[in-house]
């Protein structure tokens, strides 16, 4: 394993509430860590890989996974039966988007979140999120472009996907992000479970989406509108051009200018 991956052992007693497996390569650390949640893994055990041979987007999309250059992680929570699981998705980008505030204080400003759980800097996407849903548990799978060069981006994405890296001019150590994002997740998740309110607050102080004219690309159609605002669900709810008043529970969307 590369060193700058390597060396989370070294912060064992900062996170020594997580149980960290840390793997060369998988398939997709979401389907490992469902595979260990079906076959009892305890609450916050975490799935860390230096590359993906599958690694999947939202919208069955390929998430580009190359080794030595990226966090590839996933998560498996159980949430106390009163958290909104609704919630886990925003409260996860705030976490993520914080951790790399904190590593990177230069992208201050730049960086931003894009309904219900994208990461972007500027207008490229630097983190991605893919919260799926077992019975009892949640699997929270999480992205993060570090080091990887735009070269290395296939040619399409190159105009839509940015890493710390690119914006920067500088390398990171992949572990200390690894440790911050956990040390986020751990807060936010407390947060989660007291005031789940307060989760819709810190996501939209950080958002661009609010306000903003959006296109949802629903599985039977797509609207267009104003994104005026979230439910305690964390869904959005948009005002079309013709007034009307939809709410999304879940949509790839785009914001217009
Ligand atoms: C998206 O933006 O569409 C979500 C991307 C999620 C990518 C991460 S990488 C770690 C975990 N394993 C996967 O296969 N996907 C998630």
């Amino acid at each position: 394993l590369p060193n700058d991956l390597l060396s989370l052992e070294h912060y064992q007693e900062e996170i020594s509430d997580f149980h960290i497996h840390i793997h060369n390569t998988v398939s997709s650390t979401n389907e490992i860590a469902k595979n260990l949640a079906l076959k009892g893994a305890p609450h916050n055990s975490v799935i860390i890989a230096d590359s993906q041979t599958s690694g999947k987007g939202r919208f069955r999309r390929v998430w580009i996974s190359p080794p030595g250059v990226n966090i590839y992680m996933s998560l498996c929570i159980k949430p106390s039966s009163d958290a909104r699981v609704s919630l886990v998705p925003l409260a996860t980008s705030v976490a993520v988007m914080d951790a790399l505030c904190r590593v990177a204080p230069e992208i201050k400003g730049r960086i931003w979140l894009k309904w219900p759980n994208d990461i972007y800097l500027d207008e490229k996407k630097l983190s991605g999120i893919l919260v799926e849903n077992l019975k009892r548990d949640i699997i929270v799978g999480i992205g993060v472009n570090v080091n990887i060069s735009s070269n290395r981006f296939p040619e399409d994405l190159r105009e839509k996907a940015t890493s710390l890296y690119i914006a920067t001019g500088r390398q990171f150590r992949r572990a200390e992000i690894i440790v911050e994002i956990l040390y986020n997740l751990r807060e936010i998740y407390k947060i989660l479970s007291e005031n789940s309110y307060y989760i819709i607050q810190l996501w939209s102080e950080r958002s661009k989406t609010l306000n903003s004219m959006i296109k949802a690309y629903l599985p039977d159609r797509t609207i267009e509108g104003k994104a005026i605002g979230l439910d305690e669900n964390g869904f959005m709810k948009v005002i079309t051009a013709d007034g009307k008043m939809v709410t999304l529970s879940s949509a790839d969307i785009l914001h217009l200018r």
